[in-house]
């Protein structure tokens, strides 16, 4: 506002307009993008410039050191972000470990297998932090995991992107609160677009944020329905599957295999964060009812089909997409704090 009047009383008495409107739109101009983006609160890239200048880079080297050792690092961090951020907003509840007088959010039924390097990932990377005297418990375990995500993204050879931080650590995580807030694979576009939308998100953005299946595995039983006894008779699988890959997974998931078998979601470029996703639902591979139906749905094949053919517009709907989900309920002021220890509440 100072640098608008002055600039005002400065045009003002030369007596020329132009000037005048040149500087106020210019001002103006300035003043709104410095404000921050509505829902995202005090998000802004530079959060942590004076805190701990560093953060970034000592994120990038502990999840890179993950990385090294396991893959699993990608996917396992990949969905540790979804989940955290559409159960109580971006705060690292689901990292919180039970205790005996709480089931916290990780151990609700629904934790749907999260892998343990996911969580792993965060604790490994805030040990690196705090190990920077400057910056011990002043980094959130929520914007370790923010920034983390971006990370394994690119790891994968996925889009880069700058990673919004300032997100407090959540003061709370019950497992009761997990019920209804994810998605079920057996979803169609409606349940799916309603269940985005009440985070902000829109068709698109659920659209992109679907191509995370590009990466990780899924247990035989999240799709045995598909490839079995989809109807009477017993053999029929969902018509809407590829025969090929009906085999294809019949062969990798026999009836009563060992609930523990896992296999890739994406069974062409299972290590790359690519477009591959949507070439797969075009061919009937999606492994999720709720993956193919994204091609199924006369509403939302024509954006299926311009992302298979163009992966640049894809990563830039999905840098949008995953940028939005990062805002989703994220907590600031007497609503968090910076846990000290991620598995556990101060
Ligand atoms: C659109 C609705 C979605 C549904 C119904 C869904 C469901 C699932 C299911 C059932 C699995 C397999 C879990 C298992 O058997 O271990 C899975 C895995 C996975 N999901 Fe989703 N998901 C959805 C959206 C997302 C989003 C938005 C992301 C991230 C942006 C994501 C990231 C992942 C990743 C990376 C894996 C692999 C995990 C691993 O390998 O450890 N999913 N998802
Ligand atoms: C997920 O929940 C199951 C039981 O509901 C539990 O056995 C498992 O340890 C949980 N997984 C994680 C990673 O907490
Ligand atoms: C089924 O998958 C195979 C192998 O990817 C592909 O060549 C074929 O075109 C697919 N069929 C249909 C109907 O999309």
């Amino acid at each position: 506002m100072s640098i608008l009047q002055a600039s005002l009383s400065k045009t003002m008495r030369n007596h020329n307009p132009l000037p005048l409107i040149l500087t106020l739109t210019l001002s103006l101009t300035l003043t709104l993008s410095f404000l921050p983006h509505k829902t995202s609160a005090q998000l802004r890239h530079n959060y942590y410039a004076n805190i701990c200048p560093n953060v970034e880079n000592i994120v990038k080297a502990a999840v890179t050191a993950k990385f090294q050792q396991t893959f699993v690092t990608v996917p396992a961090t990949l969905r540790l972000f979804f989940h955290d951020c559409f159960v109580e907003g971006c705060d690292a509840s689901i990292i919180i470990a039970s205790t005996s007088t709480n089931k916290a959010e990780k151990d609700h039924s629904d934790n749907l297998s999260l892998a343990g390097d996911g969580f792993d990932t965060v604790i490994k990377a805030k040990a690196a932090v705090d190990a920077v005297p400057q910056c011990q418990n002043k980094v959130s375990c929520a914007d370790i995991l923010a920034i983390a995500t971006r990370d394994v993204i690119a790891l994968a050879g996925g889009p880069k992107y700058e990673v919004e931080l300032g997100r407090l650590d959540g003061l709370s995580s019950m497992a009761v609160s997990v019920t209804g807030r994810l998605p079920d694979p057996s979803f169609n576009l409606n349940k799916l677009t309603r269940m985005f939308a009440k985070h902000g998100l829109n068709q698109a953005d659920m659209i992109a944020l679907s191509a995370a299946h590009t990466l990780g595995f899924s247990h035989c039983n999240r799709f045995a329905n598909r490839i079995y006894n989809f109807r009477r008779p017993r053999w029929t699988a969902d018509p809407t599957l590829n025969r090929t890959y009906v085999d294809q997974l019949r062969g990798m998931c026999p009836r009563h295999v060992d609930a523990r078998v896992a296999i890739n979601m994406d069974p062409i470029t299972p290590r790359l964060f690519d477009n591959q996703y949507f070439k797969n639902l075009q061919r009937g591979m999606g492994l999720f009812n709720s993956d193919q139906v994204l091609h199924a749905d006369l509403r939302s094949r024509p954006t299926v089909d311009l992302w298979a053919e163009n992966s640049k517009a894809f990563e830039k709907a999905f840098v949008d997409a995953i940028t939005k989900l990062g805002r989703v309920g994220v907590k600031t002021g007497s609503r968090g704090n910076i846990r000290r220890d991620c598995g556990v509440l101060n």
